[in-house]
């Protein structure tokens, strides 16, 4: 017997045709004719619904067949008498893999919350919409790589153990095999790393901008598609400590194509998972659809397909740091002193300034460029102002910043003047300086956060359901 997913059997098979499924049983129902079970493999947010026959199987065996439990149900295809399914299995053979003892088993068929599924997150998956979130996230991953590959992007593995925090990004977390409690001491009794495992302090990526730039400056164009950490201590709804971000860099792209790849990438990802996760996103859809139902009228947001289906359809607005900051001066939030942080030229916005610009003023995605010099990173390229440099946010509706990017800093004096001034070792940036000794050209890029995007195209909200297991503070069990 050949073993095939229940997404085809619900697609492909015929009725009349013998078939194994298997799966674990999200609900059994017994009524006086019949025994039905629902069995989902994940491999389709569908069920396949299995009929056994009042006495067809043994009393022990029907038993052990509870909501949870792994099974191997054999039978022929036959058109289904019930609503919601066009077809449904008439078994014939039964096997259980694994029972799952109903007493204990924490995922009875009822709706929990999404703060007790964080608790089993090694079961969650075995949910809807769960196994919707990973379905999507797979295929929000497969079209990041489509998309680069079909426009002549090299997919770049850059290091996850770095000895630089160049970035500047925030907190690292340190990597090391030193006795802790017993560490060697130089001298001056500091911990002596050069007795460490790479011979100096080394730290996870909070980036793989830097090395990112370096390959770029020869292939041209590539993309990163990694794990990043970051040890800030934020715990909000949109901040993981393990996050994983993709960063395409480009050499000879100035800002506004940057802007242009940007846009262009987003829809294109957004657009692939509205047209192959069909099933899925219905899901979420009425999932969000049913929670929203909950607040008041004037709070609710737009449904998650039309909000998707906006993104993709319409131009993001596009303006400078500058020109948001006097629209912000100018909204009633600030008049009214709504704005929990002050609002003047200089400042780093605040997701609640983000939020105002994408959900109140524009209501659509926002492209935001030409920041200050002092709130960015030293590698953006400085403009000619004296006071801005090349940077690029973009701005999403429930998330705010979802991408965070640059023109880089091609002129070597100016980088390194910069680099001084910021209080960086030029030495440990040696080999990104001579990038701009040698052939150096201009060149930009970006990283967009794949978990806020996730976040985003599922409409969760709370970023710690986009990933399997996530990392926060005082929080990695699983
Ligand atoms: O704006 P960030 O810090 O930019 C960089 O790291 C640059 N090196 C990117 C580049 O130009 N190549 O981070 C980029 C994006 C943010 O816009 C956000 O979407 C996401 O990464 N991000 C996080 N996502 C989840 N949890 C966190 N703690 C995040 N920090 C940043
Ligand atoms: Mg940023």
């Amino acid at each position: 017997m050949r073993t095939i997913q229940i997404k085809q059997i619900l697609s492909q098979a015929r009725v009349g045709d013998t078939v194994t499924a298997k799966g674990w049983i999200r609900t059994k129902r017994e009524s006086k004719n019949a025994t039905f079970l629902a069995i989902n493999d994940g491999s389709t947010i569908n069920n396949i619904q299995a009929v056994a026959e009042p006495g067809q199987f043994s009393e022990e065996l029907m038993r052990v067949i509870t909501t949870g439990a792994c099974v191997a149900v054999t039978g022929v295809l036959v058109e289904s008498a019930g609503s919601g399914q066009s077809v449904e299995l008439k078994a014939q053979n039964i096997e259980v893999y694994g029972g799952a003892d109903p007493d204990k088993y924490p995922l009875q068929p009822k709706k929990h919350s999404l703060e007790f599924l964080r608790e089993i997150a090694h079961l969650r998956p075995r949910t809807n919409t769960f196994s919707a979130v990973l379905r999507l996230r797979h295929a929000l991953a497969f079209a990041v790589h489509k998309y680069y590959n079909d426009n002549g992007f090299f997919y770049l593995n850059t290091p996850i153990i770095t000895a630089s925090d160049a970035e500047g990004a925030g907190e690292m977390f340190r990597v090391t095999t030193l006795d802790m409690n017993k560490p060697p001491r130089t001298d001056d009794g500091k911990i002596d790393y050069k007795e460490d495992f790479f011979g100096r302090e080394t730290n996870l990526t909070v980036s793989g901008q830097l090395e990112g730039e370096l390959a770029a400056l020869a292939l041209s164009k590539i993309y990163t598609f990694g794990p990043t950490f970051r040890a800030e201590n934020s715990n909000t709804t949109r901040h993981l400590a393990e996050f994983w971000m993709i960063e395409p860099e480009m050499a000879f792209f100035e800002l506004e194509d940057n802007m242009n790849l940007a846009e262009d990438f987003v829809k294109y990802v957004i657009k692939y998972a509205l047209e192959n996760c069909t099933d899925d996103l219905n899901f979420l859809d009425k999932r969000l659809a049913e929670d929203e139902k909950s607040k008041p009228q004037n709070e609710r947001s737009i449904p998650l397909l039309e909000k998707l289906w906006f993104v993709v359809n319409n131009p993001f607005e596009r303006l400078t740091y500058t020109e948001a900051i006097k629209i912000l001066v100018a909204s009633k939030p600030h008049k009214e002193k709504k704005f929990k942080y002050d609002v003047a030229w200089g400042i780093d916005l605040q997701s609640e300034h983000e939020r105002y610009l994408v959900e109140k003023h524009f209501k659509k995605p926002v492209i935001l460029t030409n920041y200050p010099r002092e709130i960015k990173a030293f590698y953006m390229k400085q403009d000619d102002d004296g006071k801005t440099v090349r940077a690029m946010d973009v701005l999403f509706p429930g998330i705010g910043e979802i991408i965070g990017g640059s023109q880089r800093e091609d002129n070597y004096d100016k980088l390194l003047a910069r680099i001084h001034e910021v209080g960086i070792e030029p030495e440990a940036l040696w080999w990104y300086l001579e990038t701009r000794q040698f052939g150096s050209a201009p060149h930009a890029g970006f990283g967009l956060g794949f978990e806020r995007l996730v976040l985003f195209v599922s409409g969760m909200t709370n970023i710690r359901d986009v990933i399997p297991f996530p990392r926060f503070p005082k929080s990695a069990e699983f």
